[in-house]
């Protein structure tokens, strides 16, 4: 397992549309592997390919009942609603509240190639929307006022 290094904001790999996983392949477990620790040692919820430079439809996360890996998730349903501080590793510095939905239900594979089906509600639905949105180049910054962003940064971002 290795860390690897978190691309930030203004890297075009966060702008891509990931591409879907057609095999699993000792790569595959690999990135897996190196996600998750890459994840932990960043003290974070969630960490999807590209934020390491991957342009592929994975995602980890972690948001206290355990790691889940999901390979070429999808949302399959999402409900209510929820407003809620959030962050992303590719944005150090930078949280605000955003609207979700309260509700998600998704699927995608497992290591082993099984489908699994994720739900959860609040911040794992919260972390779930996020990080399937990093697969479609989608920032949670894009949800906000270009001019709240400028007020939160911290002045060494400007
Ligand atoms: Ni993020």
């Amino acid at each position: 397992m290795a860390i690897r290094m978190i691309r930030l904001e203004g890297d075009p790999v966060l702008r891509e549309v990931a591409k879907p996983v057609p095999e699993i392949t000792k790569n595959v477990l690999k990135l897996l592997d190196d996600m998750a620790e890459t994840m932990y040692d960043a003290e974070g919820v969630g960490l999807a390919a590209p934020q390491v430079g991957i342009s592929k439809r994975i995602i980890v996360i972690d948001c206290g009942d355990g790691l889940i890996e999901m390979i070429n998730p999808e949302i399959l349903e999402k409900s209510g609603e929820q407003t809620g501080p959030e962050g992303c590793l590719s944005i150090p510095g930078l949280t605000a509240e955003v609207k979700r939905a309260n509700y998600v239900k998704a699927k995608g594979l497992n290591r082993y190639g099984e489908e699994i089906i994720v739900e959860g509600e609040g911040l794992k639905a919260r972390c779930l929307q996020h990080e399937i949105d990093h697969l479609n180049g989608v920032l949670f910054t894009d949800y906000l006022n270009p001019l709240d962003i400028l007020k939160k940064r911290q002045p060494s971002e400007r």
